[in-house]
C-alpha cells in the first residue's frame, strides 16, 4: 500500500535547484548568486578549529554569534535570530505565523522559496506583480493587505530581478501596515545596494515590533556552503516564536565560529562589494552592447530579458560553452536570464558565449 503523506506534500513546490554540481571545475558558475571568492581570511581556520570540538553539540543559544551581531547592529541580542541560512529563519516565520485561513502577501517574480510559505502552512498566497521596471510595487503590496493577512514579504533587492526600492519607501510601507501583520524585509543582497546603507533599515526595528530583517552570510561573506544567516527582529516576542518552531541545534559549530570571525573583516567585505559592483557594471555594459536591456541591478547579479529569443536554446548554448546561469522560466518569468557577478574572467566568458549565441 502506498504511503499516505500530509496534504501539504502535494502542494509544496520543489526548489528550482541550479545545475552544475557534477560538472568539471572550469565551468563558470554564475547560477546561484554566490561569492566567486573563498571565505574571508582566517574564517576557514576558525571553522576548522571549531570542528575540533565537533563531538559536542553546538551552543543552542548561538550566544557568541548573537552577541557579535547585537554589537554590530546595535540591536539587543534577544532580538537576533540565527538560522541554518536565512532561509531557515524565513521558513520558521512561515511556521510561526501562518495557518489555513491566513494570507501571505509577496511580490512575484521574487525569491523562489516564498511560495513554500503558503504551501507548507495551508495559508493563502497573495502575489502582487512587479512594476514596469521590475521593482516591488509597494503601493499595490500595501493594498493587498486584508484582515486575514499575517505576513507580508518584501525582497529588497529583489531576487531574481536585482532591483531595489529606496529605504524611505520601505519605511512608508511599514507605517501603513497594521502592527498585527509581520513584515519581512529579505535583505540577502543589501550589502550590494548602492541606494541604501544596510543600517538604514535596522533603524526601523525600534519603531516596528512586527518587522523582521533577514540577512545572510551566504553572499558577501562567502559562506554559502556552511549555511548561516540571521534575522533582526522588531521584538523579542517575534524572535522567541521563530526559535520555538525549530529543532534545538539548527546552526552547527563550524558555521557559528566562521560567522563570528567573518564579522571582524569589514575592510575585506567592503573590497568584495566594490569588486561585485564593478563586475555588475561590466556585465550590464556588456549586455547593453549586445543590444539587451538589463534591469537596474543593486545586487550581486543581473537580470536581463531576452525578448523573443528562445531562452532554453540560449541556456543550453551557454552550458555547452561552460557557463551556467539561471533561466527566467525556473524563477517566475519566461524569456530572461539571471546571471551572478563572477570573477572578471567568468563574466567575460559569459558575455562572449552569449554574444556568439545571439
Ligand atoms: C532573496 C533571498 N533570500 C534568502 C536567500 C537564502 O539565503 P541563505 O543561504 O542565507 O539561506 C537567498 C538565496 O539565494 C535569496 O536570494
Amino acid at each position: 500500500m502506498a504511503l499516505e503523506f500530509a496534504q501539504r506534500i502535494g502542494r509544496i513546490p520543489a526548489y528550482p535547484v541550479a545545475d552544475g554540481y557534477a560538472l568539471p571545475a572550469d565551468v563558470a558558475m554564475l547560477a546561484s548568486n554566490e561569492s566567486p571568492f573563498p571565505p574571508l581570511p582566517g574564517v576557514a581556520q576558525a571553522a576548522a578549529r571549531a570542528v575540533q570540538g565537533a563531538h559536542r553539540y553546538p551552543d543552542p543559544s548561538n550566544g557568541r554569534l548573537r552577541a557579535a551581531l547585537a554589537d554590530r547592529h546595535g540591536v539587543g541580542a534577544d532580538r537576533v535570530a540565527i538560522g541554518n541560512g536565512s532561509c531557515d529563519v524565513l521558513l520558521a516565520a512561515g511556521e510561526a505565523l501562518l495557518e489555513p485561513g491566513a494570507e501571505v502577501v509577496y511580490a512575484w517574480p521574487s525569491f523562489s522559496v516564498y511560495p513554500h510559505l503558503a504551501a507548507a502552512s495551508g495559508a493563502t498566497p497573495v502575489t502582487v506583480a512587479l512594476d514596469g521596471e521590475d521593482r516591488h510595487d509597494l503601493e499595490a503590496l500595501a493594498q493587498a493587505v486584508t484582515v486575514a493577512t499575517r505576513l507580508l514579504v518584501v525582497c529588497n533587492p529583489n531576487n531574481p530581478t536585482s532591483t531595489a526600492v529606496p529605504p524611505g519607501e520601505v519605511a512608508a510601507l511599514l507605517e501603513r501596515v497594521p502592527p498585527r501583520v509581520c513584515v519581512i524585509v529579505d535583505e540577502a543582497y543589501c550589502e550590494f545596494n548602492l541606494l541604501a546603507d544596510p543600517e538604514q533599515s535596522v533603524a526601523l526595528l525600534d519603531r516596528h515590533p512586527n518587522l523582521l530583517l533577514l540577512r545572510t552570510f551566504s553572499k558577501v561573506y562567502g559562506l554559502a556552503g556552511l549555511r548561516v544567516g540571521y534575522g533582526l527582529c522588531g521584538s523579542a516576542e517575534l524572535r522567541q516564536a521563530l526559535d520555538q518552531v525549530r529543532q534545538p541545534f539548527f546552526c552547527n559549530v563550524a558555521a557559528q565560529a566562521a560567522a563570528v570571525e567573518a564579522l571582524g573583516h569589514g575592510d575585506e567585505v567592503a573590497r568584495r562589494v566594490e569588486s561585485a559592483v564593478a563586475e555588475r557594471g561590466a556585465l550590464q555594459d556588456g549586455l547593453l552592447e549586445l543590444g539587451l536591456a538589463p534591469a537596474e541591478s543593486q545586487a550581486n547579479f543581473v537580470w536581463v530579458g531576452l525578448g523573443d529569443r528562445d531562452e532554453a536554446a540560449i541556456m543550453s548554448g551557454l552550458a555547452e560553452r561552460g557557463v551556467l546561469v539561471r533561466a527566467g522560466a525556473a524563477l517566475g518569468r519566461d524569456g530572461a536570464l539571471r546571471v551572478t557577478c563572477g570573477t572578471d574572467a567568468e563574466d567575460r566568458r559569459f558575455l562572449a558565449a552569449l554574444g556568439e549565441l545571439l
